[in-house]
């Protein structure tokens, strides 16, 4: 990549934040599109990133932020305006001419869904037809998508709180198996195709942990981890919706997409494994235990 082939990245927080770090390593010139001044934004220019302000659901900003762009990470937070800000990026990016990647933040989900399956949350959905809008526009996209991330609340904040209160994780997966990837990976991945796009255009990446695991084998890396015992807990779906996820203060929207994550998890929907995080990146991604030993002192308070 030339060096003055400039990257628009979205968001200075999550997948965004981690994109920017990669790039900026290796000196790729980014520029990162923000809602709003904070701190985030002031972390990603200190590590040499342009900030420009917009949103995504507003045509006229994002084109503002493609000036002089040849390629884009697309991603936002879980939000009822996934299908709106990816539809902008797809319409502006295409009147824009100039990009020779866009890289899509999806969800493994998507590859089980069909245009008319329900079992799915309203933010997998969302997924799925942005996935084809960004298909229809012509534009050289690739979808990436992970299943969950080993940083989700799912295996991060609420597995603290129910390792420090009882030694358990406390989750509704009943025997599913499960391969949660770190966000470190992803980014890894995104970064590489940004920085060389090669062959990917027109690909999907499904991006997984090293194995599938039930949760008896999720709790026994965390054991390994923590040098304490740690047990795997199957509580009731509608008792954790209620007494759980419900006292979380998430907008409904993410809530509902949460407890579907659950659901799907103990229909066995997330037994998958791939080693597309190793084939693009060159590294064997993060297993629960290396993921769980950089953080001990988070898990253990
Ligand atoms: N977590 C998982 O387990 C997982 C697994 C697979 C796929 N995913 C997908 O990954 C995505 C979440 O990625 P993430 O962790 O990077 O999310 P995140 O940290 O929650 O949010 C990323 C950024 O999106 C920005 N944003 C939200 N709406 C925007 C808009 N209208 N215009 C411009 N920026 C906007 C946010 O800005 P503000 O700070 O201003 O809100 C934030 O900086 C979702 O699409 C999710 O479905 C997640």
């Amino acid at each position: 990549m030339a060096d003055h082939d400039l990257v628009l990245v979205t968001g200075a927080g999550g997948m965004g934040r981690l994109v920017t770090e990669r790039l900026r390593a290796q000196n790729v010139p980014v520029r990162v599109l923000i809602r709003r001044e904070d701190d985030r934004a002031a972390e990603v220019r200190a590590l040499g990133a342009e900030v420009v302000t917009g949103d995504l659901t507003r045509p006229e900003t994002v084109a503002a932020a493609l000036d002089g762009v040849r390629r884009t990470y697309f991603g936002l937070s879980v939000s009822p305006d996934h299908l709106l800000a990816a539809t902008v990026m797809a319409t502006v990016a295409k009147a824009h001419g100039e990009l020779d990647m866009l890289v899509d933040m999806s969800q493994m989900t998507v590859s089980q869904m069909t245009a008319t399956s329900t079992a799915e949350s309203h933010q997998q959905r969302l997924h799925w037809l942005a996935e084809q809008v960004l298909d229809w526009s012509g534009l050289p996209v690739v979808h990436v998508r992970p299943t969950t991330f080993l940083d989700n609340p799912l295996f991060t904040a609420l597995a603290a709180r129910s390792i420090r209160e009882n030694g358990t994780l406390a989750l509704p997966f009943g025997t599913g198996r499960t391969s949660p990837v770190a966000a470190d990976d992803v980014a890894q991945v995104v970064a590489t195709i940004l920085r060389n796009p090669g062959e990917h255009a027109g690909k999907v990446y499904e991006l997984t942990g090293p194995r599938a695991l039930d949760m008896t084998e999720v709790a026994q890396e965390f054991s390994k981890a923590l040098g304490r015992t740690v047990t795997y807990l199957d509580v009731p779906l509608q008792w954790w919706r209620t007494e759980v996820l419900a006292n979380a203060g998430l907008p409904q929207h993410t809530e509902q997409h949460i407890a579907t994550m659950a659901q799907l998890h103990r229909a066995n929907r997330y037994d998958r494994a791939t080693i597309d995080v190793e084939r693009i990146t060159g590294k064997r991604p993060l297993t629960v235990e290396e993921f769980v030993a950089v953080r001990k002192d988070f898990y253990l308070g």
